[in-house]
């Protein structure tokens, strides 16, 4: 078969193809750049090969062909069940470095039931997470301990304790912070699950630590387990650099263990943020989701990090990328997909109190809204910038103005005063 054969704008998928929508910058033309994409991700190489007559008919098709944008549909039988790494080595594999495209990016990926049904996605997803934390409704607060790399294992903890105190639900390691020699793993799990129970019997409301298990695989599963045995409720886990299949193998080992799983993705944008190559925020987080973590960081668009608008919101002119979150309040991450539990979305990454009301605005309540700098970077420190965004949550679930909600909380005055802006 030609490139060109793998074109057939006639076809109507199966109900079991799994479709994948690409934005396609073409060498030559866009036929011959679409049917290379389709035959290297499915049957095909760069020349014809003798092959019996049912390769043919397992062979990808493109059926869809509007400007720079493509879909191609795969028949179910190219790929082998719940095995995450073997569809992108399919779908996201060769194709980005083929000569027939200057540019390719995988946009958006819709999985078919049959291969949905092979993966059992969060343990917890929102409802198993509010459960735990025994937090019906509002937005769930955390923190990220500062200085990221440097202190020891119990100034990390101390704060954490502090961060807890002033109003916290999550306290979460750096992704860059795993078991370094000046901060040991066990001794700040510890340590810091230590003054997690005391912060809990001081308010009276549950807390958890998000200690980062990032490692080898193997490494990362004693980890987990060591949190479980140390009765910790979660782990984090950098889930680009750490790599799909270590992924799945912790999922699976967390049917015993039953720890809420955190998915930071630190090094996404290496893949995401062309928009014109690479892989889509979205199609990373749906694969997160099939595989089973509970909550994952989606970008803030306000925040630190250049989150494109067109990839956390909206449309951009030219490029249409798939979205995480729609135009109206909400997020893709808590929609309904088959058995597949919705996941909690955090928004992280340059964030301090003035940013809460437009975030709850766009995001709804169903997010983890994080601050590091925005917290242990407050005037009075730690505890009171914990006390400032608990305010600014409080007074946006009540539609009061944070410049109103300020003159009566000194901890909210002195955070807006700080950072000045203030985002509706
Ligand atoms: C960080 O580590 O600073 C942030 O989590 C980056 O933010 P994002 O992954 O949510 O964009
Ligand atoms: C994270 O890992 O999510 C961050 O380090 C966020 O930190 P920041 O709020 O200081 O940007
Ligand atoms: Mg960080």
């Amino acid at each position: 078969m030609e490139y060109t054969d793998y074109v057939d704008l006639k076809y109507r998928p199966e109900k079991d193809d799994l479709i994948c929508e690409f934005y396609v910058k073409p060498s030559k033309s866009i036929e011959e750049a679409a049917g290379a994409v389709a035959s290297e991700s499915s049957t095909g190489t760069w020349t014809e090969v003798k092959a019996p007559e049912r390769v043919k008919k397992i062979s990808a098709k493109v059926f869809s062909i509007k400007g720079n944008y493509i879909k191609i549909a795969y028949p179910l039988q190219l790929f082998e069940p719940s095995n995450v790494p073997q569809i992108l080595s399919s779908v996201a594999g060769n194709v980005f470095g083929m000569k027939e495209i200057k540019a390719l990016k995988l946009l958006d990926v819709s999985f078919p039931k049959k291969i949905v049904r092979e993966f059992k996605g969060p343990l917890f997803g929102i409802p198993g997470v509010r459960k735990l934390l025994k937090v019906k409704e509002r937005p769930l607060v955390g923190t990220i301990i500062k200085p990221k790399l440097g202190l020891t294992a119990r100034e990390h903890a101390k704060r954490a304790y502090q961060a807890w105190i002033g109003g916290c639900d999550l306290v979460k390691d750096d992704e860059n912070l795993t078991n370094q020699k000046f901060n040991q793993f066990k001794k700040r799990v510890v340590e810091t699950l230590k003054l997690k129970e005391k912060a809990e019997r001081e308010t009276g409301e549950r807390k958890a630590y998000l200690p980062n298990i990032t490692a080898e695989t193997e490494e990362m599963l004693r980890r987990a387990r060591f949190v479980k045995e140390n009765n910790g409720t979660y782990v984090m886990v950098d889930i680009i650099t750490a790599g799909w299949s270590s992924l799945q193998t912790l999922r699976e080992e967390n049917e015993s263990l039953s720890l809420v799983l955190h998915a930071h993705r630190a090094g996404y944008a290496a893949l995401s943020r062309n928009p014109r190559h690479g892989i889509s925020m979205l199609v990373i987080a749906k694969i997160a989701r099939l595989i089973g973590l509970d909550q994952l960081h989606i970008g803030t668009i306000v925040g630190k990090m250049d989150t494109p608008k067109r990839e956390v919101v909206a449309i951009d002119q030219e490029i249409e990328e798939s979205i995480i979150v729609s135009d109206k309040a909400g997020h893709i991450l808590e929609q309904k997909w088959f058995h597949i539990k919705p996941m909690f979305a955090v928004c992280s990454g340059g964030l301090h109190p003035g940013h809460v009301p437009y975030l709850i605005k766009r995001l709804g309540k169903n997010i983890v809204l994080q601050f590091g700098g925005g917290i242990h970077g407050h005037p009075l420190g730690t505890e009171s910038g914990a006390r400032a965004v608990r305010q600014a949550v409080n007074a946006a679930l009540e539609g009061i103005p944070l410049e109103e909600a300020a003159k009566k909380q000194k901890e909210l005055k002195l955070a807006l005063e700080r950072w000045k802006k203030i985002y509706y």
